[in-house]
């Protein structure tokens, strides 16, 4: 099933999510509810409920990760599995890499949680090019592979970037005054 905006926030306090984390999960939610409604109204078959729940608890696992070390959201992909969030299962196992992805794929809520996360610093709206920078300096900066792996997955970015701009009436800039 998928999660009611209040289940998710249940969830977090469950997880001791830091605080840090659940601001930076609220924005990620209203720019994935920003960009998933606008491709609702443009015809595009996509659950915005389903979008959000997958935005709010995409970081679920991140603050145990913190702690005790695993991937993140391999965790919280299990978490939500856990609790029978089956349908956002993998959007939260797929936000920082999609896999097995094309670009030609239908759309879906994964890509657009895929995308919203690379677009929030904390609690800022940035760029991708901004973001990529941000990742790594933080935890590339001592690993040229990683590094490399974290350029690749923004050109990967980039091109749903474009896949989903086709489809909205606004530009990937006008997202900055459109979250608040
Ligand atoms: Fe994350």
């Amino acid at each position: 099933m998928i999660p009611t905006e209040n289940e998710c926030y249940a969830l977090m306090d469950q997880y001791q999510m830091l605080d840090n984390i659940r601001e930076h999960s609220m924005v990620v939610a209203e720019t994935v509810k920003a960009i998933s409604s606008g491709l609702v109204h443009s015809g595009i078959k996509i659950s915005v409920s389903k979008a959000v729940a997958g935005a709010l608890l995409h970081d679920i696992a991140k603050t145990q990760c913190i702690q005790s070390g695993g991937d993140h959201a391999s965790v919280g992909r299990e978490i939500c599995l856990q609790h029978q969030f089956d349908e956002i299962a993998d959007i939260v196992g797929e936000h920082v890499w999609l896999k097995d992805y094309s670009l030609d794929s239908v759309y879906s809520e994964k890509e657009v949680v895929y995308y919203a996360d690379k677009r929030i610093l904390h609690t800022s709206v940035v760029t991708l090019a901004e973001r990529m920078h941000d990742i790594i300096e933080r935890y590339g900066r001592n690993d040229s592979r990683l590094a490399e792996r974290v350029r690749m997955n923004f050109t990967v970015c980039k091109g749903v970037e474009k896949k989903l701009f086709s489809q909205l009436d606004f530009r990937p800039e006008d997202l900055a005054r459109m979250i608040v």
